[in-house]
């Protein structure tokens, strides 16, 4: 059995992973659903294990399933499990509470982005550490974007050079995070959403293909033929 990684790193990663997931259909807590054989935040986590910068993982588990997560967890790596609340904010607000004091630089990853590479997590820390008080891994956006009205009639097309597609994990100063999750008012998709309110800038990094969310069943395909690529080397290898 591999032997679980010690913590090395000067960063703290939240984890919220308290969400039901209906977009994926019905079954376990998506965190929980299965992706080759493993459930998504075991892949999650393991890559945030392999990440030398990352000393603490704070995870926030679905309702009732703190103790599942634990077991689950503690051959990949230590972690921290909290109960996770009925938002996403709510969720990481709850993890941000358990990290340990020295902790200057935490992140915020999404369960859900189950393959993101350690050189991805390594970038954001890397950025903040440079100086950036909050750093969002990006990728430029694809797809021709339309405005519609209320009827689903086109109204305009967006130009979309100046648009990006915004990934986790998503970096900051940790003092900056919490005055930001502490001066809240609406409930945010994001936690740089929640910074950029505060009016303090949000640097971007290049994000990465293997950092998508798994959220339509179309997801779990494209993210088991992804791993079915590169099973074992590729940008995200398991740690030796
Ligand atoms: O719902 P959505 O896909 O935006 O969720 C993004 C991430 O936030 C997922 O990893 C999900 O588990 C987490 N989440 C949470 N607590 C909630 C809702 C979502 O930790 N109440």
């Amino acid at each position: 059995m591999t032997a679980v990684p010690e913590p090395r790193g000067d960063v703290a990663v939240l984890v919220p992973a308290a969400g039901l997931g209906l977009r994926l259909g019905p079954g376990a807590p998506k965190a929980l659903r299965p992706l080759a054989g493993e459930p998504l935040l075991v892949h999650a986590v393991r890559r945030l294990a392999a990440a030398p910068s990352v000393g603490t993982i704070v995870v926030a588990a679905p309702p009732e399933g703190e103790s599942d997560v634990r077991r689950m967890l503690a051959p990949v790596a230590p972690v921290t499990v909290v109960p996770g609340g009925a938002t996403r904010q709510e969720s990481v607000a709850a993890a941000l509470a358990a990290v340990p004091a020295p902790l200057e630089i935490v992140l915020v990853h999404d369960a859900a982005r189950a393959l993101t590479p350690p050189a991805l997590i390594e970038a954001v820390a890397a950025a903040v550490r440079a100086g950036h008080d909050a750093v969002i891994p990006v990728l430029p956006v694809v797809d021709t974007i339309k405005e519609v009205d209320a009827r689903e009639r086109v109204v305009g097309t967006v130009d979309r050079s100046g648009l990006r597609a915004v990934q986790t994990p998503q970096g900051f100063r940790r003092s900056l995070l919490a005055a930001a999750h502490g001066a809240a008012v609406d409930a945010l998709t994001d936690d740089a959403g929640l910074v950029e309110e505060l009016g303090v800038p949000v640097a971007c990094v290049p994000g990465s293909e293997w950092a998508l969310k798994i959220t339509r069943p179309v997801d779990l395909a494209f993210a088991e033929a992804l791993l079915r690529m590169q099973p074992a080397a590729g940008p995200h290898p398991r740690p030796a």
